[in-house]
Formats: C-alpha cells, structure tokens, sequence
C-alpha cells in the first residue's frame, strides 16, 4: 500500500486527524550468501530489499499500545506494564510487542501509541518479513522514547538490531542470529553487507552487477517447520564446537576453524550428522569470503559457482532445505542465463535467489513457473529484486 492508503485506513481505524501521524519503514532482506553461519560467528553477506513494512503510528496519552494490519481484521490492544503477559497468547502482535518488552528492558521509555502495521515482504517466505517488523518497531519506539527524553542524538540501528534479536530470542523463542535485523536495521541502496557477525564490523559492498539482476523465487511453501528444525541445528552446531575445542582449544566459534583445520581434525566428530553441519558451517564461511572478493573484482562466474556450492551443502549437508527450493534452484541452473542459484534464509521452504541476465529475466519466469508447478503442485511467485536502505523514518 501506498503511505496514503495506510495513513487513510489508520484513521478510519483509530479516528481523529492526519496531522500528528509518524511513519516508519525497515526492510526485508535477501541473503547473496553465508547461510546459517551468523549464529556461529561466520560472515554473512545479505542486502535490504525495497520489500518492508511500513508503521503509520500515533501518540497516545495513555499507557495502551493498540496494533493492527492493513490486512487483518483484529485490534489488539496491550498495555505497556504488561507486556509479559501477552507472551504466547496472541493470534498477531508479538513481534510488536516483543521487542516493546526488549527496549523496555534496555531502559527506553515505551509511549503508548496507535499502530497501523503494512507489509510487503511476503510472510513466511525467508525473506525477513519477521524482521522488518521488529526493526520498524524498535525505532519507532525508541524514537519516541528519545523525544520524551529530550535525546536528540539519532537511534542507534545496530542496538535496535540487537534489540530485535533479543525479542526473536525471548519472546517468539526462535535462537536466530544477527544477520536478519541488523540487514534491516542498516541496509544500504544497491549495497550488500559484508558483516562479520562475531564483531559486527560491517562493510557496505557496492552491488554491481552489470548486465545481471536477482530474481528471488518464492516457493509460496511455508516454513513452518522451521523454527524447531533452526534450533535443533543450534544445538548440533554446539556440540560440534565443543569437540573441536578438544582439539584446538583457542577457538571460540565455528567459524574460527579453516577448511584445512577442519580436514585435519575433523577425526573428532564422531557422530556423521554433526559432521555434515560442522563441514557445511566451516565452508560456508569459506564461500562468504571468496564471493567478497569475486564480486570485488567482478568475476560473477565465480560467485555463481559458490552459490551453487552453497545450495548443495544447504541441501545435502546442513539439511535446511526442501523439494520445493531444490527444484527451483536446479531447474534454475540449467538456464543458459542464469549464474548461480541457491536458496536463502532459513529454509524449509521460502525463496531462492537467482543471478539471471536482465535481458531474459521474463524468459527465467516463463520457464520456471511451469516446470515448478509441475514438479512440486505449487504455484511460485518471482520478484526482480532491487536493493533498498535500512530503517528509517519517513518524512
Ligand atoms: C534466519 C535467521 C538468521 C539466519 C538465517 C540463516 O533467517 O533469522 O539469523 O540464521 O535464518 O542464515
């Protein structure tokens, strides 16, 4: 929807007049490449897309959040001294009022407000939707925090990121890592983010793909198995470190480990499965790095082939994948324009993401969509996906 819409549907929701009202935007992200590594101090290398959620919000003078969708019917209502309790107990909301709870606890100065919530990145389709709330809200808060306080300095966006984490931690109970927020918190225009996510130093990459462009392909299959399946490979990613610190006890994550550290000593994973993670984890990092330096120096074959690469372990390694990403990301490959193909976010479902040429990025859609309904009884959705900026205000 366009802002106007929203700011129309806001008032004929909560009533009075247009001139107190705010507007806040955070993206959603695709990841190029670096999957699953964030939560094991690995680099990742996503971009913010134009996909985002959109708040229209409005002071209140009370202590009562009220929340809506330009796409749902309910109004929730929740008051600020008892944000805990509605942990768990909403159909929609706890995104919003997860990391309400968060900044609370960081100390911000939660304002009661009426919300109007618009989304465009798809829902359950790995591309960060969950995220895009969480970053839009955090600082819409915080900014209206600030202003209570008369703090004039700008929200830090790399502690709402973190805040934002904090809330998918402890609120929705799914351990993600940083990537998603801060991509959405601090996303650049045509920039991938280059973030080395056990220090957070990032750098902004130029996206510069010539004659190419990024299709993201949408499965429209749901990952809802997900957040169990995310945890539980936390959880082997854990042990597969505490046996290598047998080993080489300086290391303090997985991905201080080098191919050939893991080559030499991968002797001391003694159980196959968390020998898969722990390979694919090791590599991954790996690919991350070479595929800085490819599209560096614009060598796009070779950051092709790591997609790949990257999809394979995703699929046969780590085992986050699915049928339906398969088929897209194999039936994509053997297109003579496309460069590389892979799945991104999470998985079990949601999108992959394609470098195509730009001059047969229609062909790719034609050709894809029948074969993918054929193969899987599913329709996909395709976007040509352009870059946008991280979070922010608008005014
Ligand atoms: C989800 C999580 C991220 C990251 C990806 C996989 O999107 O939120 O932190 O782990 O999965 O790369």
């Amino acid at each position: 929807m366009q802002v106007n819409e929203i700011k129309k549907l806001f008032l004929e929701t909560f009533g009075g007049e247009d001139e107190n009202l705010r507007v806040f935007a955070s993206p959603g992200r695709v990841n190029l490449i670096g999957e699953h590594v964030d939560y094991c101090g690995g680099p990742v290398f996503p971009a913010a897309l134009t996909m985002k959620t959109t708040i229209v919000a409005r002071k209140r003078d009370d202590d009562i959040i009220r929340l809506k969708a330009t796409d749902l019917d309910i109004v929730v209502e929740a008051k600020i001294d008892e944000l805990e309790k509605y942990k768990g107990q909403l159909k929609w909301g706890d995104y919003q009022l997860g990391v309400a709870l968060e900044l609370k606890n960081a100390g911000y100065k939660i304002v009661g407000c009426d919300l109007l919530y618009d989304d465009t990145t798809p829902h359950g389709g790995g591309l960060s939707s969950s995220a895009a709330i969480e970053i839009s809200t955090a600082l819409m808060f915080a900014t209206f925090s600030n202003e209570e306080n008369g703090i004039t300095t700008p929200v830090d966006m790399i502690e709402m990121a973190k805040l934002g984490q904090a809330a998918e931690h402890s609120y929705i109970g799914v351990n993600c890592g940083i990537m998603d927020q801060f991509a959405s918190a601090m996303g650049k225009k045509d920039h991938a983010i280059y973030l080395d996510c056990a220090t957070l130093d990032y750098e902004l990459v130029p996206l510069t793909l010539g004659d190419y462009c990024l299709i993201l392909s949408n499965t429209n299959k749901k990952h809802s198995l997900g957040a169990s399946k995310y945890n539980e490979r936390r959880m082997e990613c854990e042990a597969g470190l505490n046996a290598f610190k047998t080993v080489m006890p300086k290391i303090k994550q997985l991905a201080d480990i080098s191919p050939e550290e893991f080559e030499a000593n991968k002797g001391v994973l003694t159980d196959p499965v968390v020998l898969k993670r722990i390979k694919h984890i090791v590599y991954e990092c790996d690919r991350v790095k070479r595929s800085v330096d490819a599209l560096k120096s614009g060598d796009l074959a070779t950051f092709g082939q790591l997609m790949n690469a990257s999809h394979d372990s995703l699929q046969y390694d780590y085992e986050v994948s699915c049928d339906e990403l398969d088929i897209l990301a194999h039936e994509a490959r053997k297109l003579p324009y496309v460069i590389g193909s892979r799945m991104t976010g999470a998985g079990f479902g949601g999108c992959t993401v394609s470098v195509v040429k730009k001059e047969n990025a229609n062909d790719f859609i034609n050709t894809l969509a029948p074969i993918y309904q054929e193969k899987s009884g599913l329709t996909a959705s395709f976007y040509i996906s352009e870059i946008g900026d991280g979070g922010m205000e608008i005014k």
